[in-house]
């Protein structure tokens, strides 16, 4: 059996004090996060509105951590070299935001960042099956996508197995995100099922321990999860 993916903690941005973006993104880096996670609302895909390219790029300069833009955002493909340039690394564009999501995805790629597509609950594992050789991951969202701190959809397990068979059968490069009351609760069924990257808001921000214990946590209980997997 192939050996897991690494796991990747990548905490959101959501639920820091927006008042000190900068630090908190600093604070991140410090606390032993792999990733920043950059929740992006427009008020139309999602009843909720965030920030945009300007902010991200005013804290670029304050880490060293490679930013992920999760766009939920209708008509994704308008703003893409924004996000390039304010520093974005890997775009993730939702498969129900475009109709155009091959040609959204390439351009993606086109633009000199890492391309990923995810989606919402309601949305099958199926409608991935002809992008997936333009993307370097694809999140499975765990809950509807609008808000932090939302409960955690254990029914999408059997998706996230579903995708990362398909991925090993196909022999690509994919890793899996999941998005949504990622806990210390949660975050071992569905690395079993296989998970490798965790973005977490609430359970690192608001966690009583602080942001490294916190991080600390989900890492040593997604590691424990895979090995138990892969003695399985
Ligand atoms: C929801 C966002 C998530 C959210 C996760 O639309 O995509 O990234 O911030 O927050 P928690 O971890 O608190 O569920
Ligand atoms: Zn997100």
């Amino acid at each position: 059996m192939a050996a897991p993916r690494p796991v990747q903690i990548s905490p959101s941005v959501l639920s820091a004090d927006f008042s000190k973006l900068g630090d908190e993104c600093r604070a991140l880096e410090d606390a032993g996060a792999d990733r920043i996670h950059w929740d992006v609302m427009d008020g139309q895909f999602v009843p909720n509105l965030t920030f945009g390219p300007p902010v991200i790029a005013a804290c670029r300069a304050a880490t060293s951590l490679p930013f992920e833009a999760h766009l939920m955002v209708e008509t994704p493909e308008l703003l893409l070299a924004d996000y390039v340039e304010a520093g974005v690394e890997l775009i993730t564009v939702h498969a129900e935001a475009t109709v155009h999501l091959h040609r959204c995805l390439a351009q993606i790629v086109d633009l000199g960042a890492r391309a990923a597509v995810t989606i919402v609950p309601s949305t099958p594992v199926s409608a991935l099956e002809h992008v997936l050789d333009l993307v370097d991951m694809v999140l499975i969202m765990t809950v509807n996508p609008g808000f932090g701190g939302q409960a955690y959809l254990a029914s999408q397990e059997p998706k996230v197995a579903e995708l990362r068979r398909m991925v090993t059968e196909r022999g690509l490069d994919v890793d899996i995100e999941v998005d949504g009351g990622i806990a210390p609760a949660t975050i071992g069924a569905i690395t079993t099922a296989g998970a490798n990257v965790f973005v977490a808001g609430n359970a690192v921000f608001k966690a009583p321990g602080g942001l490294a214990a916190a991080i600390a946590d989900l890492r040593d209980r997604a590691e424990a999860a895979q090995r138990g997997a892969s003695a399985a």
